[in-house]
């Protein structure tokens, strides 16, 4: 029998998928799916909050059984309004925490504790933060822990070393100036592909990473090895947390009366060549 009763299928939103964390997530969402015999419909709504509502609305028409949203734009109480709705269970994951039943918590906090007490074992105390101006939830969360530390120790982070840029490879190459503004012996880019960007600005104004600055990603995805100087990085379980949405979002959808679920996945440092010991 070629048609199923049930057509079996997710729907998976993210931001952006030129971001290798999203494509290895979603390589955890497809294995678990064909495991489960489910098919994931998969859109990337490049950080557009009208291509995100318009994403939605579409896949609730086309009866999707459940939706896995790693969305930056849309706020969580939005999306808990429209799927609540109609009655689809759903997962919310990595940005904008929100209501959901079902949670997957990775823990921001420690990665940003994590990437400060990496810094300050090197000494460095004059730091400066890349990330964009309207952080979703989990990036205020891991920004908040690396500030904590760095407080714990007697450093100060004034606003003025928190440079707003977009969270992609361009907007870490857009930050080079004002981060040079500040005078850093260290910077923390809030993922890694800024982490890149900046990286090739600091290189275009003749500084050498590490030596002259020190570079800190976050996600560690696999470019993360091939770039020179391989990049520093916190670790997240990137494809772990699509194979657990998707385990969640499927007990969920064939029994919507279950006990909420939740699983805690940590975060841990890959010390690589951008970082060195401050000069
Ligand atoms: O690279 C994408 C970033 O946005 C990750 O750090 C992830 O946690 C997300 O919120």
């Amino acid at each position: 029998n070629l048609i199923m009763k049930s057509a079996q299928t997710i729907g998976v939103l993210v931001p952006n998928l030129g971001n290798p964390f999203f494509s290895m997530f979603i390589r955890g969402v497809q294995e678990t799916s064909r495991e489960r015999h489910f098919i994931p419909l998969i859109f990337g709504a490049n950080h557009d909050e009208e291509l995100e509502g318009y994403y939605l609305q579409e896949l609730i028409k086309r009866a999707v059984d459940g939706l896995i949203i790693a969305s930056a734009s849309i706020t969580g109480e939005a999306i808990d309004n429209i799927l609540k709705k109609n009655g689809i269970p759903y997962l919310l994951i990595d940005q904008n925490g929100g209501p959901s039943l079902d949670r997957i918590h990775v823990d921001d906090e420690q990665g940003g504790q994590l990437a400060a007490n990496h810094l300050l074992y090197l000494g460095h105390r004059k730091l400066a933060v890349v990330m964009p101006d309207k952080p979703t939830q989990n990036l205020v969360i891991r920004l908040n822990g690396f500030k904590e530390k760095l407080a714990a120790s007697g450093v100060d982070l004034p606003d003025e070393a928190i440079i707003h840029s977009p969270m992609t490879k361009l907007g870490g190459y857009q930050a080079t100036d004002a981060v040079l503004n500040q005078h850093p012996t260290a910077v923390f880019a809030i993922n890694d592909e800024t982490a890149l960007g900046l990286i090739r600005g600091l290189h275009e104004k003749g500084l050498n990473v590490p030596n002259d600055i020190s570079v800190l990603g976050y996600d560690d995805i696999d470019l993360d090895e091939y770039v020179v100087p391989k990049l520093s990085s916190i670790h997240q379980p990137m494809v772990t947390m699509g194979q657990q949405a998707t385990e969640m979002l499927i007990n969920r959808i064939q029994d919507q009366h279950q006990a909420a679920q939740s699983l805690a996945l940590p975060v841990t440092l890959r010390q690589r060549e951008s970082t060195s010991p401050i000069k």
